[in-house]
C-alpha cells in the first residue's frame, strides 16, 4: 500500500529529499518517493545558499530537477525557503567593502531575490516557506536575533510575505518553525501570527517542523499546538516531521555534547539495525502523532516526513556529527519500518 493514496482523503503527505536523490539518479529511491508520497520538499536546493550562492549569480539546474520531478510523479512542490537565519550566504548582509548593509539596501535585496526565485516558479510551486524559524527560543525578545532582524528591523517579515505575494499571487504562503509544542514558543507563534494577520500581511498557513524525538515532545502538547494553530483560521501543515531515537543534548548524563566531535559509543548506541523493542517504541510514538494528525484532518492540509530513508536522514549528522539514527519510515535498505505498517493501520 502507499501512504499517498491511503490518505488522500486527509491530507498530503510529504517527503523531503536531496539532490542525491533527485538527479542523482538513484532509482531505487526515486521510485519508492514517488510512489509513497504526493508532495516533494527540496531538503536544501531551494535555500538561499544553494540557489543564490553569490551578487547577481543564481543556480537553477538542482531546483529545477526537483520541479520536474514533482510534475512526473504528480506530487506538489513545496518551496522551502526564502527567508532564513541559516544556510543563507553572508555577502547577503554586506555591502561590496563589506560594510553591514542598511536597511533598504537589505529590503531591496530580499525583494529581488524573492521576486526572481518565485517568479521562475510560479505556477509550479504550490506554497512557499516565505519566513523560517524567526522566534525566539527563549528570553524576553518574540524573535530571534538575526541580521534579517538586526538590519531590517522586526517587519522584516512582513515584507518578506509581501514580496512573495507580489512575485506569485497564486501561491500558498507559509510561515514555518519548530519548537512549537513548547508552551511558551506556542504563545510566542500564536502572537507572532495574530500580529501578522492583524497587519494584513499575506499568510495562507503555518507549518511545524516536527524534528520530534521518541518521548518528546508529549501528544498532548502537539495536539494543542495544532489547535491552536488551526483556531487562527490558517492551514497547518507538519513539514518536516522525524522522530530522533538517540540519546540528546537534554538527556541525563549527556549534558555536554561537543558537536564537532565525532560520538562516544554511549551516544550511538545503535549503529547496526534498531533493536525490535526500540522499533516497537518508535513504531508506537508515529502511530499516536497520526492518530493526532487524523484527528486535524480538517485543519492539517500535509504532513512531510523529513527525508525517505534512515540512510539519508539529516539526524545523522545532527546535532552530533557522525551517528546511526534511525528516525524515519525506511531503512537503510529501503524497507518499511514497523513504523510504516504502524500508520498504515490507523486507516
Ligand atoms: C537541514 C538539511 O536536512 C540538511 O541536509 C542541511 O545540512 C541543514 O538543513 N530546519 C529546516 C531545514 O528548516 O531546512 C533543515 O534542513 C533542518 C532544520
Amino acid at each position: 500500500a502507499a501512504l499517498r493514496s491511503v490518505f488522500q482523503d486527509d491530507f498530503l503527505i510529504g517527503v523531503a529529499l536531496g539532490s542525491r536523490v533527485v538527479g542523482g539518479r538513484q532509482a531505487e529511491a526515486e521510485t519508492l518517493a514517488a510512489r509513497q508520497f504526493s508532495s516533494l520538499t527540496p531538503e536544501n536546493e531551494m535555500k538561499w545558499q544553494a540557489l543564490h550562492p553569490a551578487p547577481g549569480r543564481y543556480h537553477f539546474e538542482a531546483a529545477d530537477a526537483f520541479v520536474a520531478f514533482a510534475r512526473r510523479h504528480q506530487m506538489q512542490l513545496v518551496g522551502h525557503a526564502l527567508v532564513w537565519h541559516s544556510q543563507t550566504p553572508a555577502w547577503v548582509f554586506q555591502d561590496k567593502d563589506g560594510q553591514a548593509l542598511g536597511r533598504d539596501a537589505l529590503l531591496a535585496r530580499m525583494r529581488e531575490h524573492i521576486h526572481t526565485v518565485v517568479g521562475r516558479y510560479r505556477g509550479k510551486v504550490k506554497g512557499w516557506d516565505v519566513v523560517n524559524e524567526a522566534l525566539s527560543d527563549g528570553g524576553p525578545d518574540l524573535l530571534r536575533d538575526s541580521p534579517w532582524r538586526r538590519i531590517i528591523g522586526d517587519d522584516y517579515l512582513d515584507h518578506a510575505f509581501r514580496y512573495a505575494r507580489e512575485a506569485d499571487p497564486q501561491a500558498e504562503l507559509y510561515y514555518n518553525d519548530y519548537g512549537l509544542e513548547d508552551p511558551r514558543k506556542r504563545e510566542n507563534c500564536l502572537k507572532l501570527l495574530r500580529g501578522l494577520r492583524e497587519r494584513g500581511i499575506p499568510v495562507d498557513g503555518v507549518g511545524t517542523q516536527s524534528h520530534f524525538h521518541l518521548h518528546h515532545p508529549p501528544l498532548p502538547e502537539v495536539e494543542k499546538t495544532i489547535t491552536a494553530l488551526a483556531g487562527l483560521g490558517l492551514k497547518v501543515m507538519v513539514t518536516e516531521l522525524d522522530v530522533d531515537v538517540l540519546p540528546s543534548r537534554g538527556d541525563p548524563g549527556i549534558a555536554d555534547i561537543n558537536r564537532r566531535e565525532k560520538a562516544e559509543p554511549a551516544l550511538d548506541p545503535y549503529p547496526g539495525p534498531l533493536p525490535d523493542p526500540i522499533q516497537e517504541v518508535l513504531a508506537r510514538r508515529y502511530a499516536g502523532l497520526f492518530q493526532v494528525y487524523l484527528r486535524h484532518r480538517d485543519a492539517i492540509t500535509r504532513v512531510t516526513f523529513w527525508g525517505l530513508d534512515d540512510g539519508r536522514t539529516w539526524l545523522n549528522h545532527f546535532p552530533i556529527r557522525g551517528r546511526t539514527n534511525h528516525p524515519l519510515l525506511f531503512d537503510r535498505a529501503l524497507k518499511p519500518k514497523p513504523a510504516f505498517h504502524a500508520i498504515l493501520a490507523l486507516k
